[in-house]
């Protein structure tokens, strides 16, 4: 038996001043502060000329605007919790005042909410001042920009912490649906003899955003929806659904799964792939007047084993769509002789997911007859779940996690390898970019893809 990993007893944000901790990170620890689950000083770090009263009110603004507000007791114990240090983060200053603050802490978790660009020069400050030694580190996606780069971050990072100290945050696998996902494919015996090439035809995953690029254009420009959400998000939501059941819910026997199932898709070639702009992204702060970078990609995978031989899995995520609203769809096969001589348009049999927002969902379309003389029927759908989801924010879930330093919901580094390696070869090929108009489901040329498969299945709002 393994030791179970050691409760961090500090917490060092690294970006505190950010927009990532006041959107996410300062509401999730308010959450956890409510739930009594958070016992350890936190220390934010920047560059911006602050004090810790300015942090004190941002970090109550980041409340107001996007946390609870409603346990005004939580909030005073996480205000007084909180410490800063302000600085060069190439300067030795910063390192050496954290050590003093750190000096009766022996695992603190080092939150790194900064530019990639910068990991290198404070992976070598925590490490000159000795802080690496028992500190656990988070870094955010996106984790590199093709495979030849994500390999350099590991590089930096894995000189002086090791794997079992790194924790890559994907905020997807801490959200509530997708845990749901994992649950109810292996907690139950009747999925699995259906979960496959026998009884499967296809899978759609449809992550569609009615909103834009929201003041991230010069962000968003330089990544694209591929390298967005499809190489993280929606890789780990195949892993999820096509793995081979685990030994157990522990990090490694998941990851393991994970890992292997990604390393079975085979790489994309472009041929069968859509990529797309909304009409006007060009004119957004920070995007280039010329840019070519997808706002829309819809796209065929394969996976290349056993059970999933030949099942087309279908993808397409965008900005500027008509609804916000991620799904799965598994479409089962038809029955394999028509005995009610009825034509029966659409789906018969299927899964679908609904992995967010607002809602948790999971449905079994079937056929029942509709009363009357005749023997013809309708779809109907069985529901399996339907909750509102008020559930912890994915933040909320990995960050705990990380405090406690089980790396279950955080990606592993041959994961992350073996996604890019998916990825990698369509990210410099030079494909076509058709415009779409706002609102629509994305151009024209997507529509092909799902063609023989009755289309694509669209989530409602
Ligand atoms: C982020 C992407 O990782 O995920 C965003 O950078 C995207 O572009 C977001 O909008 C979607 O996540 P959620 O949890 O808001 O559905």
């Amino acid at each position: 038996m393994t030791e179970p990993p050691q409760k961090s007893d500090a917490l060092v944000l690294f970006g505190a001043t950010g927009d990532l901790a006041y959107k996410k990170i300062f509401p999730s620890l308010e959450r956890l502060e409510i739930n009594r689950l958070l016992d350890v000083p936190i220390i934010g770090v920047a560059k911006s000329g602050w004090d810790i009263e300015k942090l004190r009110e941002r970090v109550r603004a980041s409340i107001k605007e996007h946390g609870r507000n409603d346990d005004q007791s939580a909030i005073e114990r996480l205000l007084s919790r909180l410490e800063y240090i302000d600085g060069d983060y190439r300067s030795d200053t910063i390192y050496n005042s954290l050590a003093i603050k750190l000096k009766q802490t022996s695992h603190p978790l080092f939150y790194l909410a900064i530019p990639p660009s910068l990991f290198s020069t404070v992976i070598e400050g925590l490490h000159q001042a000795k802080l690496s030694r028992q500190g656990r580190v988070v870094v955010e996606k996106p984790f590199g920009r093709d495979l030849k780069s994500a390999q350099e971050l590991d590089r930096i990072l894995l000189r002086f912490f090791p794997e079992e100290q790194v924790f890559r945050i994907d905020h997807y696998l801490g959200k509530e649906p997708v845990q749901n996902l994992l649950y109810f494919r292996f907690a139950n015996t009747f999925l699995e003899p259906i979960w496959d090439r026998t009884y499967v035809e296809s899978i759609q995953i449809t992550m569609a955003e009615k909103f834009g690029v929201e003041g991230r254009g010069a962000f968003y420009d330089e990544v694209g929806a591929i390298r967005d959400v499809v190489q993280n998000h929606l890789l780990q939501v195949i892993a999820i659904l096509c793995m081979e059941p685990p030994i157990g819910s522990d990090a490694r026997s998941l990851r393991d799964e994970k890992v292997k199932l990604l390393r079975s898709v085979r790489p994309l070639t472009g041929r069968s792939l859509v990529r797309g702009q909304f009409q006007g992204y060009r004119n957004e702060a920070g995007v280039h007047p010329n840019s070519n970078i997808e706002t829309f990609a819809a796209m065929r995978v394969h996976i290349d084993n056993w059970r999933w031989s030949d099942v087309p899995i279908f993808i397409r995520t965008g900005k500027r769509l008509p609804v916000t609203a991620t799904e799965v769809f598994i479409r089962l096969r038809r029955p394999p002789h028509d005995i009610f001589q009825e034509p029966i348009a659409g789906n018969v049999n299927y899964f679908r997911f609904r992995l967010g927002p607002d809602r948790v969902e999971i449905a079994l379309g079937a056929r029942s007859k509709q009363p009357g003389e005749t023997l013809s029927g309708r779809t109907t759908e069985l529901e399996v779940v339907s909750d509102q989801s008020e559930d912890a924010l994915p933040y909320q879930r990995l960050i705990g996690d990380a405090l406690k330093g089980d790396q279950a919901l955080f990606a592993r580094r041959d994961g992350v390898e073996a996604a890019w390696c998916i990825i990698d070869p369509i990210l410099t090929m030079k494909t076509p970019v058709y415009y779409y108009d706002p609102g629509s489901w994305g151009p024209d040329e997507a529509y092909a893809l799902t063609a023989s498969q009755g289309g694509w299945h669209k989530p409602e709002a």
